[in-house]
């Protein structure tokens, strides 16, 4: 697997670093407010379950799936569906949504909007990775562990075709594995 990677683009060393620094700033903001952690299945995974060991607080999390309505339309409509919904209330919470990487901006866009209208305390949201170049709807993302530049990346809980999500580190395909497919 690690030999389809051509290059690597954040190493598990700046991982690391990236969770201690937002897990100082998250503890900072959260520590007496017993906030709601949301996870986006799939891809944030691995970083919420990195990231919540950071904290040094208490606090609850829980998970939803979401996803693009539409496959291919999803740049124009901006469509997103949700496979699994919370099991938690957010009503007077204060709700912190987890995701891996924010790309056109519309799961973002449509979390907040779906948490406002259950009237949750706050919403606040943090990505692991943010990819502005291709940034569709404006969402103002309060914490934001590295900006990486336009092109597909895996790992770290982010696949290609549902594979390569165990990486530890982020990385950037060989462009023979998308053609050989
Ligand atoms: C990815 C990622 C975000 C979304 C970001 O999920 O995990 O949820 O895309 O893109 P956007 O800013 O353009 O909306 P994906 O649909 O690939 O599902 P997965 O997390 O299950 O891999």
């Amino acid at each position: 697997m690690n030999s389809d990677i051509e290059k690597v683009l954040v190493s598990e060393k700046e991982i690391d670093e990236t969770i201690q620094r937002l897990g100082k700033e998250l503890t900072q903001e959260y520590r007496d407010k017993n906030p709601l952690f949301v996870c986006v299945l799939r891809g944030a995974a691995m970083f919420m379950m990195d990231l919540v060991k950071s904290l040094d607080f208490k606090m609850e999390y829980d998970f939803m799936d979401v996803s693009s309505y539409g496959g291919e339309n999803t740049i124009t409509t901006g469509d997103v569906r949700i496979i699994k919904d919370l099991d938690t209330p957010v009503r007077d919470r204060d709700v912190v949504i987890v995701e891996d990487i924010i790309d056109t901006g519309y799961t973002l866009d449509r979390l907040v909007e779906l948490f406002e209208s259950r009237h949750a305390k706050s919403i606040k949201m943090v990505s692991f990775l943010d990819k502005p170049a291709r940034r569709v709807k404006h969402v103002d993302v309060d914490y934001i562990g590295v900006k990486i530049p336009d092109e597909f990346v895996v790992g770290y809980g982010m696949d290609y075709d549902e594979h390569y999500r165990n990486l530890p580190y982020v990385g950037v395909l060989k462009p023979e594995v998308y053609t050989t497919k």
